[in-house]
């Protein structure tokens, strides 16, 4: 297996994804384990952007999107297939809402992954949102000239993936794989701000409160177990009381997806982690 921090150009992630940490890497650094670590654990991956900045030599990726995981694996293991369908795809209004209104569930894997990357390259702000259906309901993007395939970047994001096992499922599955020493990193939908300030439609079943109580157990477990455990979420007393006793740090987000300019300021967010 070849080194990873040798590769160059160094892959970037290659969906927009909402709540994606890309613009928070540079201040997440400090915060990274200190303590050598052999396995990383990603439940709640997402667009990866953590990952893609440490390339780690062994990983397990967990979400419970199931377009996303398709693509990731397809990336992976059938990217020449993958490369030649996204070919067919044409940045038109009419031909967007065709695609996006395919059943995924009756398409291949490979024309399902180039599906989910031409809508989220093509719909409005590169968000992937469903409806208590399922049924993916972004609208079209109206962007000039999107760029659907960034052929050199996926080749490299393909390399990395070979080190990675992709997982599709709930973040519980972490206990399935958590070792003494392994990094994980946890980006759950955060708990809302306000009424408003909260995205969870990533797939029909949204991230509540109970999930939330339901994945500080899990942490308690994973630091129990002796893992090097570093969670995201949003600056509130809910998330402050939830994980009191562990070490708390504040870093500032810009929020990108938000329909009104003046909401777009630094938002203060919590890393909590079970280690200094
Ligand atoms: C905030 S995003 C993660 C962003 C990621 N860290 C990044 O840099 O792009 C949260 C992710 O959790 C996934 N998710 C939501 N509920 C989940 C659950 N119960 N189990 C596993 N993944 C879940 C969503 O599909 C979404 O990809």
């Amino acid at each position: 297996m070849e080194k990873l921090n040798t590769i160059s150009p160094k892959p970037k992630p290659p969906v927009k994804w909402a709540g994606g940490k890309g613009q928070l890497v540079s201040q997440f650094e400090p915060l990274f384990p200190k303590q050598k670590y052999d396995l990383y654990i990603k439940p709640f991956f997402g667009g990866g952007a953590v990952f893609f900045h440490i390339l780690p030599l062994s990983a397990i990726l967990i979400d419970n999107n199931p377009e996303l995981i398709n693509f990731y694996i397809i990336v992976r293991d059938e990217l020449q297939a993958l490369l030649a369908d996204l070919e067919k795809h044409q940045n038109d209004k009419e031909y967007y809402y065709s695609i996006r209104d395919l059943d995924p569930d009756k398409m291949d894997a490979v024309s399902r992954a180039s599906r989910f990357l031409y809508l989220n390259k093509t719909g409005y702000n590169g968000l992937w949102r469903v409806n208590k259906k399922g049924k993916h309901n972004v609208p079209f993007g109206c962007y000039k000239n999107p760029r659907i395939v960034d052929k050199e970047n996926l080749l490299q994001v393909s390399r990395v993936l070979q080190h990675a096992e992709i997982v599709p499922g709930d973040f519980s599955k972490v206990l399935d794989f958590a070792l003494p020493g392994a990094f994980i990193y946890l980006d759950p939908p955060y708990y809302p701000l306000s009424e408003t300030a909260n995205f969870t439609s990533y797939t029909s079943n949204s991230f509540g409160e109970d999930d939330q109580r339901r994945l500080a157990e899990v942490f308690k477990q994973l630091d129990e177990r002796g893992c090097q455990i570093m969670l995201s979420n949003s600056d509130t007393s809910f998330i402050r009381k939830l994980y009191k006793g562990y070490d708390i740090k504040v870093v500032y987000a810009r929020r990108a997806i938000n329909c009104c300019a003046e909401k777009r300021g630094p938002v203060a967010e919590l890393v909590i982690r079970n280690y200094i």
